[in-house]
């Protein structure tokens, strides 16, 4: 949440800081704005709305710079307008602040600094970090030392990016709950809250850990604790390029990320997936394997579309691992004194790996003593780093907001993760070999899936002016009907639920009438025969039903009104399947619409604060 990027070197910063800001604006958009230092004089820009509009501001203005720091803003304190946009600055329009995160003492700390004559301009929580370094520089400490203390006093999660007139020669960082990377060039160095930022400049970063600030200057840098240790940090290598992070002709990232998911789940079984033998190889849990395949129960915990990998993933454990399987909100575990202990394993699922509330969790549980694990897409993010052990979902990167081929990819991970238990366990190699076989065939048939592309946009014209959908599905396709819904919502703003089937008796069947789209997820699975019933159950009362079914399944097209078809697959396996029409489907309604589906109202992709 939020996008902070920076520059120091010999070239002018703006449009590094526009185009780094326009790469982060999936974290947040409601407002962007640089600051700039130039011959000892300080500059902001600022403005309500995109980064495109900021940048139209600036080409008026026609500034230079070698020094600049740069945000792009999601919301928590105060509405979206210029005054809140940051940089932030001090009274005397010689110090510039950015701020990613949330202060949680910041009453108490403006009330003081008003008390010693500050004035503030915004309603944000994050100009309270302008006045109290100021306060501190106005005792004489320099820029470093003057942060330094102004973090002390403050509670709460920071990214921070510091620049000072009286000190053009370096940026001051710092970080406590949201990500800041140092990417280290050729007499330039930049700061940024994630790689994509400086990723057409540098491939050489530093990942400050939480507790640690630097000074950063134009071809050094020096990394301390809070409490003033210096530390040594490994340089990494990123592993990106640039094309996985534009939108190569596709109108939009999603689109792009949907139609990317043949690649992306045969990146995440790759070198891991033995189909002959029927196992898999995970390097990332060789170390704990005895250890989880002992525990008495397996935690999983997520938010959001991860969070119904999880469920997934319950399925999938509880039926051929046979180790008991809990899946918990993380918002909801870390503050209800959960019990937990060593015997347990608590896997975290994180496609950005610096979700706040799942990074607590996998902490809260850490220190309980449980197998601490992560299953993460962002290399190098806080939770890959925190887990005592873990897998990369290899999805590459995910710049849509609404979360698809991550998915897809989690549930992959876990099914790897599934065979590589279970045949531990002794499950049959028959069995095992069917389940790697079948895992081994999904890519080809995403393929056939993304071809009815056309049809499911022919489809959601139909539906585009919908106000309310229902989604519903039983067993492991009941937490697809979760994921349907949300993605509906999330970027079309219709509202939508996701139900158990059997469930809809028991209330929801009250809301359908004609003018209720019903989407059943049908496979022949196990359960398909009860959805039969259940979708006789609504057409029964008028509601407009869409089966997304079996290719072979020829039945189902008699009872229902429009039917997309995927092909046959294991029942464990059909969630990476049927998940993908309903992005298409929710793709197709939004963009009928009108509405920006890479960057809906009010989300932002990686939601770093509480
Ligand atoms: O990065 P994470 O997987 O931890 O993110 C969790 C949720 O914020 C995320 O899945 C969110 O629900 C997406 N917008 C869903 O499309």
């Amino acid at each position: 949440m939020c996008g902070i990027v920076g520059y120091i070197g010999d070239k002018n910063c703006v449009p590094i800081l526009i185009d780094g800001l326009k790469r982060l604006e999936y974290r947040g958009y409601d407002s962007a704005g640089i600051g700039i230092v130039r011959e000892n004089d300080a500059i902001v820009v600022k403005n309500k709305g995109k980064v495109s509009l900021l940048e139209e501001k600036l080409v008026e203005q026609n500034l230079n710079s070698n020094l600049g720091i740069g945000h792009t803003r999601w919301a928590t304190h105060g509405i979206p307008n210029e005054q809140n946009a940051h940089p932030h600055t001090n009274s005397k329009n010689n110090l510039f602040i950015i701020h990613n995160g949330i202060i949680e003492n910041f009453q108490v700390l403006k009330n003081a600094l008003i008390k010693l004559g500050y004035t503030f301009e915004s309603d944000t929580d994050s100009e309270v970090f302008a006045h109290l370094i100021d306060s501190f520089l106005n005792k004489g400490y320099n820029l470093s030392k003057s942060v330094q203390m102004a973090l002390i006093e403050v509670d709460g999660t920071y990214g921070l990016a510091v620049i000072y007139t009286l000190e053009p020669d370096k940026i001051i960082v710092a970080r406590k709950g949201s990500p800041l990377v140092i990417g280290l060039g050729e007499g330039e160095n930049f700061i940024a809250s994630d790689v994509s930022a400086i990723l057409a400049h540098t491939k050489q970063v530093i990942y400050l850990d939480d507790g640690e600030f630097a000074e950063v200057s134009i071809n050094n840098f020096a990394v301390k604790t809070i409490e003033d240790e210096t530390i040594e940090k490994e340089i990494h290598e990123i592993n990106m390029s640039l094309d996985e992070i534009d939108k190569s002709g596709f109108n939009h990232f999603m689109l792009k990320e949907i139609m990317e998911q043949p690649e992306s789940v045969r990146n995440s079984m790759r070198g891991r997936l033995q189909a002959e033998s029927g196992s898999a190889k995970l390097g990332g849990l060789t170390d704990v394997v005895d250890r989880l395949i002992n525990s008495k129960r397996i935690i999983i915990s997520a938010c959001g579309t991860s969070w119904h990998a999880a469920l997934v993933g319950e399925y999938m454990l509880e039926q051929y691992a046979r180790i008991p399987v809990e899946v918990e909100y993380a918002s909801e575990f870390r503050y209800r004194s959960p019990i937990i202990s060593s015997h347990d394993s608590f896997l975290v699922i994180s496609q950005s790996g610096e979700t706040a509330d799942t990074l607590a969790a996998l902490r809260e549980a850490k220190n309980k003593g449980a197998l601490a694990l992560g299953i993460c897409n962002v290399v190098g993010s806080t939770i890959a780093r925190e887990s005592m052990a873990g897998v990369y979902i290899h999805a590459g990167p995910e710049i849509g907001v609404a979360s698809t081929k991550a998915f897809t990819s989690q549930l992959v991970v876990l099914a790897l993760i599934t065979l590589l238990i279970s045949k531990r366990k002794g499950i049959s190699k028959t069995k095992a070999v069917e389940l790697a076989t079948e895992l081994n065939a999904i890519p080809k048939k995403i393929e056939q899936i993304l071809n009815l592309n056309e049809g499911i946009e022919r489809l959601a014209k139909d539906f585009q002016n919908a106000q309310n959908f229902l989604y519903l599905g039983r067993g492991y396709n009941f937490p697809v009907a979760l994921e349907g819904a949300l993605k509906l919502k999330e970027i079309s703003y219709i509202h939508a639920e996701g139900y158990p089937a059997a469930e809809m008796k028991h209330g929801p069947i009250a809301l359908i009438d004609e003018n209720m789209p019903v989407v059943f997820i049908a496979p022949k699975d196990s359960t398909y025969g009860k959805v039969i019933n259940n979708i006789q159950e609504v057409k029964a009362r008028g509601g407009r039903i869409i089966a997304i079914a079996d290719d072979a399944d020829g039945e189902i097209d008699e009872i229902v009104d429009y039917t997309i078809k995927v092909p046959r697959t294991i029942e464990m396996l059909t969630p990476i399947l049927t998940s993908i029409p309903l992005q298409l489907l929710a793709y197709h309604i939004a963009v009928k619409k009108g509405l920006n589906v890479d960057q809906p109202r009010n989300l932002a992709k990686s939601v770093t604060v509480e």
